[in-house]
């Protein structure tokens, strides 16, 4: 018999949604000691948390987060909140003692980061924090092909996470939909929200990055509020590319926009090495490009390797092979990685610690844009 978690989520939103799926569908497809049970969800409306905690299942709803954390009930809780509400929900949450998944990215900064990993440490609650790409199965296959040694020393990393949803100059700042233009409510731009994906798995693939050159650019400088109604300063980054090294040596280069036409979610990395080198496109999420230079010469290119088998990461609890999974799927294998880790005792990561080297790497990416100068990233 497997043993109950019980699930306070907050936030009913695009994340809310991709969470509360993973917990009702990984017990079906992954054997686990534990299992997740819908308990509460909580958001400040209580016309639209009701239906949403009816349609996925809910047993409770809440319009304060303070009394979600207040109820015995509840186990772990999980938010799908803005950037700016994970600190502070975080740090009481610890203090109640309860498990703590947080959506990324983990903190508004390094600093705000830091008082959460503490927290968490010093409270000793499981958490973790939805960096979900690690989770795709042909993301997970790279890491073991790296790990095992093919590529040979690695020269070159390259990501990019292109979008274009912000062009028009009338779309507004703040407010529901649309907080991530507000810098109050997100932190920063595209380098929070999507660079911060494309930082994370490249860490867990390739090391720590040690120091970055990195410029950003606000293309649209005012837009109204949706909240105050007045035109206000834009304080994001639309666009941010940087060049980096790693600790291995290596060179990276990332770029990320919201305003590259006709790119809706191109999330793609590339990692060449002495022996061979990898490709992967979050379009065609379940391929693997693979080119092997040991290979014999007239058989000798690029494979396109389809991640589908019973033997590839997470793909023997799914369907047969050649049958694919999608974006979904990263968070039922998430929710099963984090239940797997807390059976045998082994956190699932990345926990709070790991995710708060992306927040450092993202500070010193917004210093190196303003100042104009190479920064150092510490090491948290
Ligand atoms: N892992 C990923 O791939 C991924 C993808 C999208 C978003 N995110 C992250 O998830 C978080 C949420 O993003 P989203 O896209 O789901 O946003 P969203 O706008 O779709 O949903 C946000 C939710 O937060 C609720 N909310 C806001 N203030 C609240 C408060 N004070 N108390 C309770 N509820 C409150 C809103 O009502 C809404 O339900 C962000 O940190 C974002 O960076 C991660």
């Amino acid at each position: 018999m497997s043993k109950p978690l019980n699930i306070g989520l907050i936030g009913y939103g695009f994340m809310g949604r991709a969470h509360s799926n993973g917990y009702r569908r990984v017990n079906n497809f992954f054997d686990l000691q534990y299992h997740p049970v819908l308990k509460a969800a909580c958001a400040r409306s209580r016309d639209m948390v009701k239906p949403f905690a009816d349609k996925w299942g809910y047993e409770s709803i809440e319009t304060d987060w303070r009394k979600l954390l207040e109820r015995k009930d509840i186990d772990a809780i999980d938010i799908c909140v803005p950037n700016n509400l994970h600190a502070e929900i975080a740090l009481a949450a610890a203090r109640a003692g309860k498990m703590i998944l947080c959506e990324k990215p983990l903190a508004m900064n390094g600093s705000e980061g830091l008082k959460m990993v503490e927290a968490v440490e010093k409270a000793k609650v499981p958490n973790m924090v939805w960096y979900n790409y690690r989770r795709v199965p042909a993301v997970t296959l790279a890491k073991k092909l790296i790990d095992d040694g093919r590529l040979g020393e690695i020269f070159h990393y390259r990501a990019n996470f292109l979008q274009d949803w912000t062009i028009s100059a009338d779309l507004p700042q703040g407010g529901t939909a649309l907080w991530r233009l507000d810098v109050q409510a997100a932190g920063s731009g595209v380098s929070g929200d999507l660079l911060a994906h494309c930082i994370d798995t490249a860490m867990w693939l390739n090391g720590g990055i040690t120091n970055l050159n990195a410029m950003t650019e606000t293309f649209i400088k005012e837009r109204k509020h949706q909240l105050t109604g007045k035109v206000e300063k834009v304080g994001i980054d639309d666009a941010c590319a940087f060049m980096c090294r790693f600790g291995n040596g290596s060179l990276g280069l990332f770029e990320s926009t919201r305003y590259a036409r006709g790119h809706k979610a191109l999330y793609t990395f590339e990692i060449n090495g002495e022996h061979a080198s990898l490709k992967w496109d979050l379009h065609d999420l379940h391929r693997l490009e693979y080119f092997d230079h040991r290979d014999p010469g007239i058989v000798r290119g690029w494979r396109s390797i389809h991640v589908t088998d019973g033997d590839h990461p997470y793909m023997g609890n799914w369907w047969v092979p050649g049958l694919q999974i999608g974006y979904e799927h990263t968070f039922v294998h998430q929710v099963a990685d984090f239940l797997d880790g807390l059976a045998k005792g082994t956190p699932a990561q990345p926990d709070f610690r790991n995710a708060h080297q992306t927040q450092l790497v993202l500070d010193a990416i917004l210093d190196s844009a303003k100042s104009l100068k190479w920064v150092n990233v510490p090491k948290g």
